[in-house]
């Protein structure tokens, strides 16, 4: 008899981040050209050998979809731990800025990479985030801020795509702060990366999205507005960096503009998140930054679960407000910090994450027909995967059907 799907998984718990049927006990997944073909209770198999060219057993573990990074920052150049030593001596991560370091520090040193340097640091990082069951990663420019740099970091993103098992989506983020060769001039600076560079960079076919940091320190609504009707003109998607530091209308304008995800979202006030639920726009919360800016006010999750706004949970690895490359412990902060269920935490990386890059059709949850990108975890209840501080329970990875990762203790 031929066999009827290439691989087929059997596990003790799936968890298939549907809202339906989230938690399958004792089950199998079966995998065909890279698409999950199958799911359900292992008893239904009645001889697996015969139903699947490959079977592989994993009796005490659990099995998530691929977890989903939706928010880094991590292609750049250097790091800035002298800053974290200012910051813990009383020094102000918007002060910083404000004196020239900070994100244009980072911009220096990006600049100053060629592309293979600004490759190989990027992919360290990768290298880190993947092990914990990360299979698809949003990467934002930001720190080039001219046609040339922007372009640099946006080719070493789609490279690493092209190196590593992981599908990469990448936002031009050039509105991240005014370079200095724009001093005072923040409308040219918008004008430039319209006219300029974001025409560029799409018809080289480097970007997927455009975002752009709305605060006090950067951007204004009306800066960024224009930007946002160029990004819909090319037929971009847009998201946006809302409401980190202040209540600055970010979020307000992502929900006129329906983007993708709001992110930061700590100010955000009631008008805000009801503007969100009403265009269906993602909330993204980064607790990393959250913790190492040491920041005091938290995202309304409250309010966020009562207007229905689907939250994700990202990582945003960046050098100066999130050094941060595990996406486990952003569960466990979102959890301890923001008040998320261990369950809305899980969602929080697959499914809603997978809505805040606009692939929540092919990626996110474990269902027929969807890639099959998933992950085996050493634990005996996913709430574990929130629950545990350090350590890394993933045991095997799965991107689009094939084994990318075995790891054996
Ligand atoms: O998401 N908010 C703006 N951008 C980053 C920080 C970037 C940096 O400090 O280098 C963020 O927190
Ligand atoms: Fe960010």
């Amino acid at each position: 008899m031929s066999s009827v799907w290439d691989q087929l998984w059997f596990v003790k718990c799936l968890f298939t981040s549907c809202e339906s049927q989230s938690v399958l006990k004792d089950a199998a997944i079966a995998v065909q050209d890279g698409k999950i073909a199958w799911l359900g209770p292992a008893a239904q198999i009645a001889a697996p050998e015969q139903q699947a060219k490959q079977c592989h057993y994993f009796p005490s573990s659990c099995l998530t979809a691929g977890f989903i990074d939706c928010h880094t920052h991590l292609v750049y150049a250097g790091q800035r731990a002298s800053e974290f030593e200012q910051r813990l001596t009383g020094g102000s991560y918007q002060a910083i800025l404000a004196e020239g370091g900070g994100i244009h520090s980072t911009v220096v040193t990006t600049r100053a990479a060629s592309e293979a340097e600004l490759y190989q640091q990027s992919a360290k990082r990768l290298r880190i985030l993947l092990k914990e069951g990360v299979t698809c990663v949003e990467i934002k420019s930001g720190y080039g801020l001219d046609v040339e740099n922007e372009l640099k970091m946006l080719r070493v993103a789609r490279r690493l795509a092209h190196d590593f098992p992981v599908t990469i989506k990448t936002s031009l983020l050039s509105a991240h702060v005014l370079p200095p060769e724009y001093a005072k001039q923040a409308d040219a600076y918008i004008e430039y990366i319209g006219e300029i560079i974001m025409p560029a960079a799409l018809q080289e076919g480097l970007i997927d999205a455009v975002d752009a940091f709305c605060e006090a320190i950067a951007f204004s609504p009306m800066q960024i507005e224009s930007l946002l009707q160029k990004a819909k003109q090319l037929g971009l998607p847009v998201k946006l960096h809302a409401e980190q530091l202040s209540n600055s209308g970010g979020a307000r304008l992502a929900a006129k503009y329906h983007a993708l995800s709001a992110d930061h979202l700590e100010y955000a006030d009631e008008e805000s998140i009801a503007a969100l639920a009403a265009a269906g726009v993602v909330a993204t919360l980064l607790p990393g930054a959250f913790y190492f800016l040491n920041a005091d006010k938290k995202p309304n999750v409250a309010l966020l679960r009562q207007y229905q706004v689907p939250i994700a949970i990202a990582t945003d690895a960046n050098p100066g407000s999130s050094p941060c490359h595990s996406l486990l412990l952003m569960l466990n902060m979102a959890c301890v910090l923001f008040g998320l269920t261990a369950h809305e935490a899980l969602m929080a990386v697959t499914i809603n994450a997978a809505k805040a890059l606009g692939l929540e059709t092919t990626h996110g949850s474990l269902e027929v027909g969807k890639v099959a990108d998933f992950c085996i975890w050493d634990v005996e209840n996913p709430v574990e995967l929130a629950y545990w501080i350090g350590g890394n329970p993933c045991q095997q990875i799965i991107k689009q059907g094939k084994i990318v990762r075995t790891i054996h203790e």
